[in-house]
């Protein structure tokens, strides 16, 4: 995928722990601003507020305040997360760091450790502007959209240079440590069925709400404790093309590996660039790779081009499949799994299928495994032919 990129994109230098992922950005392309707004009219009442504005803000003056989220003070997350003690600290992501802390579930000022609930503090680096805009996104995103697929974002702090925010506490962190991360219990194939599902639920929502979340990706989907998945990091997020516009155009942002490759040429934006990430998590679910791996050579760098060959023959799907499973799946259910990624990665972004319906064909494949019928997403005849002419051209796009 890297070479993909277009010579005005730049690619930071922050690797992801694991394949070697890095983040995507590009210089602003001013032009591209929306001109005109349109109001949707949900009755979905997981938005808060009505009408809801789409339009992100630019400083933090314009943000609106939502009635759901606490405004912090630095000294209650200080003493939240015990003065930001590097044993409260569970993780480190290309933004900045992210502790553990203790609030009172209905005061929500700090509490002692092992009463109230358990919070996540995220604190930004003082990078500047783009943090400061991603941080402001993802207030306004997580402020205003909840659903039981996204995380909870249950405040924030903004004090002089100072930006945090508070998120319920996800007990399993992220997917891409339980798959990549050294000496992790393998997940079982009906755990990670159930992680698919509950992920493609909350970007279903996401674009039922025209937004598209732009940052899909392993490290993005947090797990609770029974394996249900939520989206978390706003910070990219972007609403989507308003009355006849097929298209935002924006800059490149993103993470290499999982960006589509129509946007990271053109800067053209769709919800079928998220289906096209949802594509690539999906692969590294049946696999148990990154999607960059730098420790191997060749094709197999890069899990998409190496995949794609395999996933077209049922023959050969198991090829792909992630031997810490131990072969532990249903063939039938592996191959249906191996063509909804395939169509998700179709080089044409059209011909991608709607987040809803990747929704719905994991979800009988799903009750289909449970009663051992055939599913309807397996791979047939026909569909096989298709299937062969899409990666002919993914594997020539590839090759460019
Ligand atoms: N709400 C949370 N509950 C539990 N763990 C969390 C939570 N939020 C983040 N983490 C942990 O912190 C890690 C870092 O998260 P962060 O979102 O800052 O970076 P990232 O997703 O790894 O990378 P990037 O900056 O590219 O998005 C996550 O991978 C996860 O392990
Ligand atoms: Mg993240």
């Amino acid at each position: 995928m890297g070479n993909c990129l277009n010579s005005s994109a730049r690619v930071n230098n922050r690797e992801n722990s694991f394949g070697g992922s890095s983040r995507l950005s590009a210089k602003p392309n001013h032009s591209s601003r929306l001109s005109s707004l349109t109001i949707p009219s949900y009755s979905n009442r997981s938005f808060t507020t009505s009408p809801w504005s789409i339009q992100t803000p630019n400083s933090e003056g314009e943000l609106l305040p939502s009635p759901t989220l606490k405004a912090f003070t630095y000294n209650e997350l200080k003493t939240a997360t015990r003065n930001f003690k590097p044993n409260s600290l569970i993780g480190v992501g290309g933004f900045g760091y992210v502790y553990k802390g203790w609030i009172g579930e209905q005061s929500l000022s700090p509490s002692k450790p092992g009463s109230g609930v358990v919070v996540a503090v995220k604190q930004l680096k003082a990078d500047g502007f783009q943090g400061h805009k991603e941080w402001l996104t993802e207030v306004h995103y997580l402020g205003r959209l909840h659903h039981m697929n996204l995380v909870k974002l249950i405040g924030y702090c903004l004090e002089g240079e100072k930006r945090l925010l508070v998120y319920e506490y996800m007990p399993r962190g992220s997917l891409e440590n339980h798959l990549f991360r050294r000496g992790a219990e393998p997940i079982p194939w009906k755990t990670r069925m159930k992680v698919a599902i509950s992920a493609a639920r909350g970007l279903a929502f996401l674009h039922e709400a025209k937004v598209i979340y732009r940052d899909f990706k392993a490290s993005n989907i947090l797990l609770d404790a029974e394996f249900n998945a939520k989206l978390s990091d706003f910070g990219l997020a972007k609403a989507g093309p308003t009355g006849d516009r097929t298209h935002v155009t924006t800059q490149v942002m993103g993470t290499h590996g999982y960006a589509a490759p129509e946007y990271i040429a053109t800067g053209r934006l769709t919800s079928k660039s998220d289906v096209y990430s949802f594509g690539v998590v999906l692969l590294e679910l049946l696999s148990g790779r990154p999607t960059i791996d730098k420790t191997k050579v060749g094709v197999e760098q890069n899990l998409v081009d190496w995949a794609i060959p395999y996933l077209v023959d049922r023959r050969k799907v198991f090829r792909i499949m992630d031997t810490k499973l131990g072969g532990q799946y249903p063939h039938k259910g592996a191959c249906a799994a191996a063509n909804i990624a395939l169509r998700c990665l179709n080089t044409e972004a059209k011909l991608r299928p709607e987040m809803s319906d990747v929704l719905s064909t994991l979800q009988q494949l799903e009750a289909s495994t449970k009663t051992g019928s055939t599913p309807s997403a397996s791979i047939s005849p026909s569909s096989h032919t298709s299937e062969n002419r899409r990666v002919q051209e993914i594997s020539a796009f590839m090759r460019k």
